[in-house]
This record gives C-alpha cells, sequence and structure tokens, in this order.
C-alpha cells in the first residue's frame, strides 16, 4: 500500500519532469474527475491543484503543527538550483501533508535606494535579478508557484521557461499580469519584503541554499536538510507520522531531473 502511494507519487514528479521538459502547453480538460488528481499537470490542467494536494493532507489525518521548511535562495545559483528541484520538491510532493515550504528568492543579492524605490544587483547578474523578480511575482499570485518553480529552476532556461511553466500549472493565471507585478512598483514592494526577510535572518545567512527550519538554522539542521530532508522533516514532525515516513526512500532523491 505505501509503496504503491510512493510509486504513484514518484511518477507524478517524474511525469511532471517530462511534460516540462516537452513544454506540453495544452490547458484543456477532458479526463474523467476519477483521474484529475492523477499527476500535478493533469491536477493544474483540470483546475484542481490546491484540492489534489489537499486531499493527501485529508487522508494523512494531520493532527500537528508542520514542518515550516523555509529556503533562502537565488533563481540562478546552481547549489540553490540543484536543492530545491533534487531534495526540497520531490519532499514536499511526498510530505506536503507535514510540511510547509516557504521561498524567499534573494540570497545575496543587494540593495539600494533610489529614491522611493529600490535597485538590485544579484550574485549572478542581471538575469538572476529578473529570475527572483518573476518568481517573487508568481508567489504572490498563485498557490501552484512551487511546482511553477520547480518547472522554471530544472529547466536549461530558468527564465525562458517562466512562461510554459506557469502555462502548465497555472493555466489561469495570465503571463500580462506577472509581468506587470515584475515591471511596477508591485513587484518592488514584494522584493524588498524579501530582502528585508532575509536580513533578518538570525544567524545571518553566510551562503545560499541557507535552509530554516521552524524558523532556525543551525549547521546540524542545514547538513540534515542538505542530505535528506524528507528523513529531517519525518522526523521532526510531531504528529503520527504518515505512511510514506516509514520507508527510506531517499536513494530516488537526487535523480530527479537532473540531466
Ligand atoms: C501579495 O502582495 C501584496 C502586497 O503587494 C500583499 O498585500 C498580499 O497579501 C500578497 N498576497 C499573497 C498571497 O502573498
Amino acid at each position: 500500500m505505501m509503496k504503491m502511494e510512493m510509486k504513484v507519487l514518484l511518477l507524478l514528479v517524474f511525469s511532471a519532469c517530462f511534460l516540462t521538459a516537452r513544454g506540453a502547453s495544452s490547458s484543456s480538460c477532458n479526463l474523467p474527475p476519477a483521474r484529475w488528481c492523477s499527476s500535478l499537470e493533469t491536477a493544474a490542467r483540470c483546475g484542481v491543484l490546491k484540492q489534489c494536494l489537499e486531499s493527501d493532507f485529508l487522508r494523512s489525518r494531520q493532527t500537528s503543527e508542520p514542518v515550516q521548511v523555509a529556503l533562502y535562495y537565488e533563481s540562478l545559483c546552481p547549489g540553490c538550483r540543484g536543492f530545491l528541484t533534487g531534495m526540497l520538491f520531490p519532499t514536499w510532493v511526498l510530505l506536503n501533508q507535514i510540511m510547509s515550504v516557504t521561498l524567499v528568492p534573494y540570497g545575496n543579492a543587494q540593495e539600494k535606494p533610489d529614491g522611493q524605490k529600490y535597485t538590485y544587483e544579484c550574485q549572478h547578474g542581471k538575469q538572476e535579478c529578473l529570475g527572483n523578480m518573476i518568481e517573487t511575482c508568481i508567489l504572490n499570485m498563485t498557490d501552484a508557484a512551487f511546482p511553477i518553480i520547480f518547472c522554471m529552476e530544472s529547466s536549461s532556461d530558468v527564465i525562458g521557461s517562466a512562461e510554459s511553466c506557469v502555462k502548465l500549472y497555472a493555466p489561469e493565471l495570465s503571463m500580462d499580469k506577472v509581468m506587470s507585478c515584475m515591471n511596477g512598483d508591485q513587484g518592488i514592494q514584494l522584493m524588498h519584503q524579501n530582502a528585508m526577510a532575509t536580513r533578518a535572518l538570525k544567524p545571518p545567512h553566510q551562503y545560499v541554499p541557507w535552509v530554516t527550519i521552524n524558523g532556525e538554522h543551525t549547521e546540524d539542521l542545514q547538513d540534515k536538510a542538505m542530505s535528506s530532508l524528507f528523513t529531517l522533516v519525518c522526523s521532526l514532525y510531531k504528529g503520527p507520522k504518515p505512511e510514506v515516513c516509514g520507508g527510506t526512500p531517499k536513494q530516488h532523491y537526487r535523480s530527479y531531473c537532473n540531466q
């Protein structure tokens, strides 16, 4: 039973990667309802992504606070991309019923006041600032932000893939709205919030990806998150463990979508 579920979920991630790679763009839902939740992609196409993720949530009879995992990262930092696509996202697909994820795209960027606004410089250049901004706006605009960001970060062209990733996972979200956020005051305001959240870290971040667990960062938690976030989240969750925590699917992680 558990093995079955694992297989379905693994399949689901793989098919998401596969479809992403092909840049699937159909936005119609012509499947019977019983199959709407069979993959992230069909769930998005049928407009029920949130409900499908929540049905996992209900099945698990979650009774305790979810483990809060926050990632402070940069859109083009290779280590960040590796962690987000190879560890954080697959763990969340399996454990979304007992964990919450906060993404803060900013990292080692620098903020400069410019009149009433701010300008930004990023460690990996202008393109990275653009990637951070797209992801920041998307995080503010849809519940499907994490699959979209996973899709972008696992593509060879993080920024160029944004539009097809949005189409795939949030067909109702118009790219024009995302663009007007990116190019307007709202984007700057949201990025400023990322800057403040990053600067408020205690201890201050020394590198990216930088992980906090329930708001806390220690070297030990960081190391455990990097080597097996799945094991860490299962072990920290105080409620009855979901079935999936019984296994040790560790070796599967690193192979997702790595090219
Ligand atoms: C989006 O950003 C605005 C501020 O620009 C904020 O008021 C709102 O709560 C945010 N929404 C989400 C879902 O984060």
